[in-house]
């Protein structure tokens, strides 16, 4: 039996909750527009073709933003196919994704959609095969109220009022040698520097993204977000950062430690950003758009695009099946992200709905939660207001990949106005169960209001369309609160949200 102990403090504010922490991401990629958003077959589906089951799941998740249309696909994405006539849309060939795109969901489609899940849109543009003229044309159609060309195509297309999208990313990955239009550094600093410019020449008020690395474990990471932000800080708000991970060889200790390279590498590239800053002599800071992470197994099939002459459309790609240890994964990294709100202030998880997503749907059938449905929407859910800083007391355990890691992460929030807390922890050991001590006497007559907490004797239980609810977070009866101090045993590999309340 391991004990740790926390010790909250409402004095010590981290920075707000954020709704956009709560993103997620819809890219034209396998089955997560057609077949899983968009299905006109299904019995749910509306005059749009949205299904009603999966809107329904979007808005119980609790996203927040949804980013939109890649990921990799947007890098050879030529937005105005999709506008206009349904009958007159070309099909194209994806080459990000070895797919077909029919071009029955493009942008007029995508706005409508978020209008109904109630949820910001995030845009991304093309710079890989694409530049400025067609950054300031999809804004331009996006954007403005009307009078010229292309507001009035829109305008002509349906949408009478400008969609008024307020945050557009500057293409995708840049700096990944599998990106079409793959730039270097500075190639790609400059473009997005231009693009920026003329973006904000149409609206000074975007809110505009530069792609930073796609992984911490990029050759060219932390170089690539110096050289990009010496060319494009004065222009942009935010530096991208993409991370994904999996249990790799059977390490599940590593695995679960995954968090501990999500704080480093915001803490490396917030870093990076004040270096630039300090360099450049101003007083505005960059903020790290975290618009793609997830557990992802790469390696798998199922992650394989097509090859050869087969171009088809919405195949099964990057459907992973996730498990409990993913799910505590997937909490834990929202820890992180809710940690880092100070410097984290929006985030995407990658993806929304059958490609690595909590959400899964049958084409023409049924839709399904998998298991890291579960710690995204109750954290979703449940953090509001500000978050705190814990002082977190907590034995080690060794890990493979990053040497000793704490066995217990946490973060806590509190909504001022109620005086709602939320702490989220996760006890990350294997095999052992963790009691946990929670100082709150600064909070002061509190009682616990709910406990609810995520784990299986069997990890690898994963939810399927027969089977969705064997294990679901349940109730932690051993949540107790006496003399101004919780106690609460998480169980081995378990993500956990305790209440507090008057
Ligand atoms: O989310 C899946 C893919 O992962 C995205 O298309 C790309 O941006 C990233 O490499």
């Amino acid at each position: 039996m391991l004990t740790a102990s926390l010790v909250i403090d409402p004095a010590f504010v981290v920075g707000p909750v954020r709704r956009r922490t709560f993103g997620s991401f819809v890219e034209h990629l396998g089955r997560c527009v057609y077949t899983g958003i968009h299905d006109p077959e299904h019995a749910s589906a509306d005059e749009d073709g949205f299904r009603g089951d999966v809107l329904d799941l979007v808005k119980e998740l609790g996203t927040g933003t949804v980013r939109y249309p890649g990921g990799n696909f947007v890098s050879g994405y030529r937005w105005e196919d999709g506008i206009g006539p349904r009958e007159q849309r070309p099909s194209r060939l994806d080459l990000a994704w070895h797919s077909t795109d029919p071009n029955t969901v493009g942008v007029d489609e995508f706005m409508r959609w978020a209008k109904k899940a109630d949820v910001e849109p995030m845009m991304a543009i093309n710079l890989g095969t694409r530049g400025v003229q067609e950054a300031l044309d999809i804004l331009e159609y996006c954007n403005v109220a009307g009078g010229t060309q292309l507001s009035d195509l829109r305008r002509a297309n349906g949408a009478e009022e400008p969609y008024g999208i307020k945050m557009w990313c500057l293409g995708n990955e840049m700096d990944g040698p599998w990106q079409i239009g793959h730039k270097t550094a500075h190639e790609y600093g400059r473009l997005a520097t231009e693009a920026a410019r003329a973006m904000r020449m149409v609206d000074p008020d975007l809110e505009l993204v530069v792609c930073g690395s796609s992984s911490s474990a990029m050759p060219t990471f932390g170089t690539w977000e110096a050289t990009v932000l010496e060319e494009a800080y004065e222009y942009v708000d935010y530096i991208s950062a993409h991370a994904y991970y999996s249990e790799k060889d059977g390490d599940l200790a590593s695995f679960l430690a995954s968090a501990v390279d999500m704080d480093h590498f915001i803490d490396s590239v917030s870093a990076t950003a004040d270096a630039v800053r300090a360099a450049k002599k101003l007083t505005k800071r960059i903020h790290i758009s975290f618009d793609e992470w997830n557990v992802w197994y790469q390696h798998r099939a199922e992650s394989r695009p097509p090859t050869g002459d087969d171009w088809p459309v919405a195949p099964v790609l990057l459907e992973d099946r996730y498990n409990v240890a993913d799910a505590v994964v997937v909490g834990n990294l929202l820890i992180s992200l809710l940690r880092h709100t100070d410097r984290v202030h929006s985030a995407s998880l990658a993806q929304l709905v059958n490609v690595i997503a909590p959400i899964m749907t049958e084409p023409g059938g049924r839709s399904w939660r998998q298991t890291t449905f579960h710690p995204f929407a109750l954290t979703s859910e449940h953090a509001k207001g500000e978050v705190l800083q814990v002082a977190v007391d907590a034995p080690t355990l060794e890990t493979e990949k990053f040497g000793e890691v704490s066995a217990l992460d946490a973060v806590a929030t509190r909504d001022p106005e109620t005086g709602a807390v939320a702490i989220f922890a996760v006890n990350r050991s294997t095999t052992e169960t963790l009691t946990l001590t929670v100082d709150v006497r600064s909070l002061g007559d509190v009682r616990v209001v709910g406990a609810q907490t995520l784990s299986n004797p069997d990890h690898t239980w994963a939810a399927s369309a027969d089977d969705a609810t064997s294990v679901l977070p349940v109730e932690n009866g051993t949540a107790a609160v006496s003399d101004g101090v919780v106690t609460v045993e998480l169980p081995a590999v378990s993500w956990s949200v305790v209440r507090l309340g008057a």
